[in-house]
This record gives C-alpha cells, structure tokens and sequence, in this order.
C-alpha cells in the first residue's frame, strides 16, 4: 500500500492507512554524546558441527557451533560483487531490469486457480475470488514440494507452492463501475472479503519457463471470512470473546496481510498489518463503555480506532447478517462479557497467522504470544540446536516499535522436518517472551520484556493490564510503559544468515520532528528529519526517505536481552544535500521509502525494494541489490539536521558507505505501484516480487476513460492494471544478481 509521506501537510486522495496512535510520553530524545561503540570482532571460530545437524532441508546457511562466539556462515557460494548493470530510475508504466535479464508476470489478480473456473475478464464483473488470485499481493514465500507432490522437499525448485499475501484492494477497478457508497451492495461486500487474505498457489519450470498450476489440490485461497483458531496464551481471555466464539478461541479472517516470513519447519508466517481499518465504531461507543478512561477505550485508542471513526471500505453496511456486523466493533449489546456483540473483535486480529502451505485444509493459527500490532513481517535468526528461536518484528506506524519474540522451547534438528507442521508451530510459537527494542545513544540496545511482571508495566498509570494476555493484547501499551524506541514506521525485518546481523527497514516518519512535544524528536536511531520538495512545490518534511537499520544480538544469541545496532543505509535522493544523502547514494543507487527486505540463501545478496510517495515525481518503485557489510563495519557520525528553521546535530552509527560494486538498482516497477514481497526458487535462478496496485491514483471519475488510468500494467492497452507476481531470470540460466 503506498504510504503518503506527510499526512499533516498535504491533502492525501491515498487512504492513510497507517494509523498514529503513539501519544505515549516515552523518551524520544537521548542526549547526544555516544560513549565509543564497542566492536564486535569480525574473526570467529570455525565452524561447529552441529551446523549441518540443525537445518534438515529447511535452510541452507549454516550455523555456529559455540554459543559463545559462533561462527559465520560459510557459504561457498556467497557473492561479493554484484554482476550486472544498474537500471536507471524510470517513470515508465512498465518493469524494467538489467540486460540479460527477463520479467515475465506470473500470476494477476484474478487468474484462476481451480479447476474450470474461466480465465478473469478483469473488467469489474468477476467472481469467485475464493477460487482466484486476490489483489493486492504483498509477501511472498517458497514452499518446495516433492517430485511426487506428496510433501514438501525445500531443495527443489522445479516444482513448489507460492504462499502469498492480498493485502488489500484497488476496489476502483475491482467493480464495474467502481465501489458503491455505503450502505455497501453485500456482492460487492463479498467480493472484497475474498480478494483480502493469502493465496497459496503451485508453481513448476518446465525448461527455463515457471508457470503456476491451474488446478494443483495445493490451491487455496484463505479470505477475510476464513475461520482461524486462536492459540498462545490470549486464546480464551475475556478479551477475546465474541457472539461469534463466545469462549474467545476462534475468529474469521485476516486482512492487510502486509510482510510474510517462514518458520524453521517449513510453514508460512502472514503478519496482519492495517487491519484496525476495516472496523468502525460507533460514535457514542466511548460513552457505553464507561468513558474515556475505561480500560477498553484506552486499548481502541491505541491501536487507532476512536469513537465515530469509519471503517475502510463500510463492510458493515452489507447487511445485518453476523458476517457484516463482525466489522462493527461498538458494545452494542447488554451482556457483560461481550458475548452478544463484537466489541471485542478488534483483539482478534493484529497477529501473526501461522499456515501449513503444505496442507490445503490445515488449521489456521493466529500465534497470540508474538504479541499484537500493525505486524510487518517475521524473521527468525539462524536456529541453534539447543538454543530458544527468536523471531524479529516491526510495528508499522509512526513512532511504533521493533519487537522479539523468544521462544521457550529450544530448536531440536529433528523439527526441521516435522511430521506435524501444525503442531511444531505450537511446540515454539505459543510459548516465550515478548520483547520491545531501546536503542541506546552509544550504538548499543536493550530488549525490554513485556511482563505483567515488571514494575513499570504493573504500575502504568495509563492502561492497568489485568494479566499476562492483556500485555500482550496490547503489547504497545506495554512498550509505551517500558520506554521502548518510537522508530520510523518498522517494515519488514530480515537477517543475514552470514552474519546474523538482524534488518529492519524503517521507511519514512512524517511525524519525526527536531524540536518539541507534539511528535516524536529525533534520536541516536532515527536521527534525521529534513525538508524536501516532490515536484515543483510540495513541500515534503520529517525522515521523508527513510532508512535500514541493522542489529546483532550480543553473542550472536538469540535469547539476549543486550544488542549492538548501526544504519546501514539512509535512504535520499542522490542530489539531496550531504547532511541526507548520509550514505552517498549515486543514481544508480538513489532509493526512498525501502519497505521489503530480505537476504537471499542462494547468494547471501540482500534486495530491498520500496513502497514510495516521495521521490515519485522522479521514479517509480524498484527493486535493489546489495552486498551488505556487517554491524559496526563504519563508524560514529553527526547528522547535521536542518528542518524549517531549526538546526539540530545529532550523532547516530552508520555503516560503511555502499559503492557502485554493493547496492545497485535491479528492477524498477509499473507506474504507481510497489515493490514488495521477495523470495527465491532454492537455486536462486528465479526471483519471485510482487507488483502491488500500479494505477492506485486513478481517479474514480476516470474509470469511464481507460486513457486515463494511472497504469494498465500488466495486460497493457486499455486494460484495467490489476496486482500480479512477477518472475524474474536469467537469460543464462545463472543466478540472479551474480
Ligand atoms: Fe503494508 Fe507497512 O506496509
Ligand atoms: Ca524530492
Ligand atoms: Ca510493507
Ligand atoms: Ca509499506
């Protein structure tokens, strides 16, 4: 979804759909002055034994054997210098990569996948989207599968399944004369049920060639009304009860699906994103819930859903049947415990959703111990035998955190290939600790544990939690009360299986400022705000471009409550001032608003891609390429800010500078869309992104006049553009960016 920069200055047509909700008084500003950043050393032991042991078929990087000083990957195949030339920033409505690369598009909105079902019209007038590819893709995974197809094989990549996100919808062009007013018609409140959720879909080569399979018993689509069980350790909390699981075990649907990850046994992690959205509530809704104080009030609030706020898309006002009134979250009913309305239905969305792609009928589990927020994505460190796993997770709004998650249980090799996906998930996603990240000024970090426990949780004034499940419900307030970091909007999160240094794209903060009280003041880890002009006159303020910051857990263990961190990379314009263009990015590298993120097993190449409105009046969305260092490979810098009239320098650690041989533009994208979502056949002779809504500024007054649309990518003329997947390869058959 494209995220407007600065909501406060400019009159977005865009949905602003990343609510802002972090009035917590935590501290923003640190003092400046940075204690000599201690260096972890780049040389390590060897390579333990037990690597080879703890993977199974599920990851190729190996893994150290000490707890105490692990060795680095020893990936032979690792690429050190990226092979092939930069691709120029483009404003083209179409997909442009290197020479000797293709980009053929995979899978649209709307393609079929089932059998007999007709190929889309894509004119406003198709149906059955619970057998067709929804909108709006977003995270993507790869599942290998056995040449039999009768069960998973992580190595293969002549035949697996796709596990996808639908984050959301370009409804102007998925109606045929776009979306009516409310009261919502239900066929079209149906229809845009079914294009949220996931889709998993087979795919096979055949020759160089990858197509995906019509009509593979793989095939599933999981929607917004999909029935999922609630699992960890929320599941049947009186937070949790609705007319509909009136003992709070069970929900329906995910939606804005935004980040995916993948767990160490082979399932598929969907991280519910902007899902507060499709809620309304009513405006006296406050009042019967006992005022502004009451404790379920401070919740909504937090988690961005006031009293009289609308919901997206009026999904309420489909009808008065249950699967329509779900999305109204007033207390309407008399009963005391929530089991007649759906005051409580907000609590059950807000987690990462774990899914068994092998498995087209498997039990959908919404894992409530990783805690609950506007989820990103997941990324796991690599597992140890005998050690917990840890997951890593961004929170993205302004001013939101990075999370932890640690499980209780440690990794065993023999769960790498588990016989029950499902019941694996449960062994580590439904027990652990939660934790929220505080970066400190001298480069070094703390991971706050979210316990009922602790003293500054147990005794916050602005929320009393009633036990553990409420933490975790609402896991921001209980950050909020533990001084956690207000970053710059937490994307996605990946790690370097070389290094384990942990990545989490932070993407723009309009609401960052220099000085102040009304919205978070830069610190050491979120160090500028600046103004810009997109354009020829719209001013542009706050971390407008955004940045990647990166962290190592101390010893490389995944339990520590101690971390070191760096930027490796601040996004700008390669024209824009020193003092923003920090990492002295060249206009083969110049990129804003990174958003997906992941490091690739096959080649240990990092690829960002963004999710851009600023430096759009130059370029559209793309994908980069890099060769990351690792933490603490540069050294201190100042970031001499100017905003307004207000200078303030700021001290921050940055890593070693890129140059043209480490990060180079890859792929730019169709006009108004983004780039999102990454991963790899296990070769890495084919790249998987998504494409998401190119066209999305079309105006509804447009629809009538195809020559108006902002993009008719992918089918071309006059067609409508519509989100699709996209493979990339190599015309030599090699890997992709060597
Ligand atoms: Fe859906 Fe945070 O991007
Ligand atoms: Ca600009
Ligand atoms: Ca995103
Ligand atoms: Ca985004």
């Amino acid at each position: 979804m494209n995220h407007p920069v600065d909501h406060r200055l400019l009159a977005q047509a865009t949905f602003q759909e990343e609510e802002d909700s972090n009035t917590s008084a935590n501290p923003t500003f640190e003092s400046v002055m940075a204690a000599r950043l201690s260096r972890r050393g780049l040389l390590r032991g060897s390579v333990g034994t037990a690597a080879t042991a703890v993977f199974g078929s599920f990851a190729t990087a190996a893994c150290g054997g000490g707890s105490d000083d692990p060795a680095p990957a020893a990936t032979s195949t690792a690429v050190t210098t990226l092979g092939f030339g930069a691709v120029a920033k483009s404003l083209a409505d179409s997909i442009t990569v290197p020479a000797g690369y293709t980009a053929s598009v995979l899978y649209r909105c709307g393609d079929p996948i089932a059998a007999g079902v007709t190929a889309a019209k894509n004119d406003g007038t198709d149906t059955s989207f619970d057998k067709r590819a929804g909108d709006c893709h977003d995270g993507i995974e790869y599942f290998g599968l056995n040449t039999a197809g009768t069960g998973p094989d992580a190595s293969n990549s002549e035949r697996g399944l796709l596990g996808m996100n639908h984050e959301y919808q370009n409804n102007l062009f998925l109606h045929a004369n776009g979306p009516t007013a409310n009261p919502r018609p239900a066929a079209e409140v149906d229809k845009e049920v079914a294009v949220h959720g996931l889709s998993i879909v087979e795919v096979k080569r055949t020759g160089t060639a990858i197509s995906y399979v019509q009509d593979s018993a793989f095939n599933r689509r999981i929607t917004a009304a999909t029935t999922m069980t609630l699992s960890g350790p929320a599941t049947g909390d009186a937070l949790m009860k609705t007319k509909y699981s009136i003992d709070g075990s069970t929900t329906r649907g995910t939606q804005n699906n935004c980040g995916t990850g993948t767990t160490p046994w082979g399932t598929l992690l969907t991280c519910e994103e902007n899902w507060i959205g499709y809620f309304t509530r009513a405006a006296t809704d406050d009042t019967a819930r006992g005022g502004s104080t009451a404790r379920s009030v401070v919740s909504l609030k937090r988690y961005g859903l006031s009293a009289g706020a609308a919901s997206r898309y009026g999904w309420e006002t489909g009808g008065t049947a249950d699967l329509y009134a779900r999305w109204n979250a007033s207390q309407s009913g008399t009963s005391t415990d929530g089991t007649d309305d759906y005051r409580h239905i907000t609590n059950t969305f807000g987690w990462v959703v774990e899914i068994d792609p092998y498995n087209p009928t498997s039990t959908i589990k919404k894992r409530t111990a990783m805690g609950r927020f506007a989820h990103e994505a997941a990324a796991y460190l690599t597992p140890v035998v005998g050690k917990p796993l840890a997951f890593y997770m961004g929170d993205d709004s302004r001013g939101e955190y990075i999370f932890k998650f640690v499980t209780d249980a440690v990794w065993s090799a023999a769960d790498a290939v588990p016989a029950d996906r499902v019941a694996t998930g449960d062994k580590y996603l439904d027990k652990g600790k939660l934790y929220a990240a505080k970066f400190n000024v001298d480069g070094t970090g703390e991971w706050l544990l979210l316990d009922l426990g602790a003293a500054a949780v147990k005794g916050y004034a602005t929320y009393a939690f009633a036990n553990q499940a409420d933490v975790l419900v609402n896991a921001r307030l209980a950050a909020d009360a533990l001084g956690a970091t207000k970053m710059d909007r937490p994307e996605w999160s990946t790690v370097n299986p070389a290094t384990d240094d942990i990545y989490f794209t932070l993407t723009n903060n309009a609401n960052r400022v220099l000085t102040g009280t009304a919205y978070p003041v830069v610190n050491a880890a979120n160090p500028r705000a600046y103004n810009d002009t997109k354009g020829a006159s719209t001013a542009q303020k706050g971390n407008v471009n955004g940045h990647i910051i990166r962290m190592a857990e101390d010893n490389r263990d995944p339990a520590a409550v101690t971390f070191k961190w760096d930027v490796y990379l601040f996004g700008a314009e390669s024209t824009a001032a020193a003092a923003i263009n920090l990492s002295g990015l060249t206009a083969d590298q110049d990129f804003s608003s990174p958003d997906g993120m992941r490091f690739m097993k096959s080649t240990g190449l990092a690829w960002i891609e963004t999710d851009d409105g600023a430096y759009t009046d130059v370029t559209n969305c793309m994908l980069l390429a890099a060769v990351a260092g690792t933490r603490g490979d540069g050294g201190k810098v100042t970031v001499n800010n100017t905003l307004d009239a207000t200078a303030l320098a700021v001290d921050t650690w940055m890593g070693k500078k890129p140059t043209a041989d480490t990060l180079k533009r890859f792929l730019v994208g169709p006009s108004q869309c983004e780039i999102t979502g990454i991963c790899e056949t296990p070769d890495g002779k084919a790249l998987f992104i998504n494409i998401q809504h190119p066209g999305e500024d079309t105006a509804a007054a447009s629809l009538a006049d195809p020559a108006k649309f902002g993009s008719h990518w992918p089918d071309g003329g006059t067609a409508r553009p519509r989100s699709a997947t996209v493979v990339i390869t190599k015309n030599d058959g090699g890997r992709i960016g060597t």
